[in-house]
């Protein structure tokens, strides 16, 4: 049988991502009832950047499955300088039975899977961050009757972040605004190809350069840093850029009342988000943990028999 990899989600289905939500929500309930699943089998993580998430709750969901993990930091491996992705996959899965990488460039991650003879997720790319995504709208349906009236804005950067959720939210039939700067949209392939994926879901997805107007009437509002990992020279232009694009009491005024505030974390208060997010309304803690359970479900479908 073919293996699977877990790269982005415009080759996931509609149906293979409540597939996946609805065994996230059995794992919740009952963490350990798959315990044996991955017995004598490892999970390499090989991380070129840091991660407490990603990191702790891949651990997390491969020990609960009953199997081993290797955490390779960069110093370990070094991929791209020490060696090329192609020979990183090759022999690493000779190793190993599924790797889940945070890369900096996309392309080193589609490498990996293309060589490697073990399921590869990725962990983060600078063009992506499926499971974060999975997760996301996860979250979203533990808070909402119907996923197909629901509408979320992401204020802020158009970034890895964002360019996951626009596919697993049109996937899903849950309807986006998107508030960026000038400068600062989505991709347009990602972003055409999602609205399209959307219609046909009977979701909406509008663009917005004024983020009063991007939060106005949404029941979730989601933000993101606006300096990503490997961004850092252009933090001083970034700050000034993204003025007025704070998740703050103003934003969430025009928001509907009680709408839910959504971080991917980490978050920089006094950056694109203020201290409301310590507030009732924000499910960021919740959003984290879910990515322990949705993790769990990915490895399943991917390394489990
Ligand atoms: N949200 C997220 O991926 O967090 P980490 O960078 O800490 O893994
Ligand atoms: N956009 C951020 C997400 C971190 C989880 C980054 O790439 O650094």
């Amino acid at each position: 049988m073919k293996k699977k990899d877990l790269i982005s989600l415009e080759n996931m289905s509609s149906k293979e991502i409540f597939d996946i939500l609805k065994l996230a929500k059995k794992l919740k309930r009952e963490p350990l009832s798959k315990k044996h699943v991955l017995k004598d089998k490892t999970l390499a993580l090989l991380f070129q950047k840091p991660s407490n998430r990603t990191r702790i709750s891949f651990e997390v969901a491969a020990v609960h499955l009953g199997g081993y993990v290797l955490y390779l930091s960069p110093r370990e491996i070094d991929m791209g300088s020490r060696e090329t992705p192609k020979d990183v996959a090759c022999v690493v899965s000779r190793y190993v039975d599924g790797i889940v990488a945070r890369v900096f460039s996309h392309q080193d991650v589609v490498e990996l899977a293309r060589y490697s003879d073990v399921p590869v997720i990725n962990g983060l790319s600078d063009l992506a961050h499926p499971c974060q995504a999975l997760s996301d709208v996860f979250t979203i349906s533990e808070n909402v009757k119907k996923l197909k009236k629901t509408r979320i804005a992401y204020i802020g950067d158009g970034n890895n972040v964002l360019n996951s959720l626009l596919m697993a939210c049109a996937k899903t039939g849950i309807s986006m605004n998107v508030g960026t700067p000038e400068g600062y949209q989505p991709l347009g392939h990602i972003y055409s190809e999602a609205s399209e994926i959307a219609r046909s879901n009977g979701a909406v997805f509008e663009l917005f350069t004024d983020p009063l107007k991007a939060v106005s009437g949404c029941d979730f509002v989601y933000t993101d840093v606006w300096t990503s990992m490997g961004q850092e020279n252009e933090k001083e232009k970034r700050l000034e850029d993204f003025k007025g694009f704070q998740i703050n009491e103003t934003l969430m005024k025009v928001a509907k009342k009680d709408a839910l505030i959504m971080h991917c974390l980490p978050a920089h208060r006094g950056e694109e988000v203020s201290d409301i997010i310590d507030g009732k309304n924000s499910i960021i803690y919740d959003q984290a943990e879910n990515r322990m359970h949705v993790q769990k479900a990915i490895l399943l479908r991917l390394m489990g028999k």
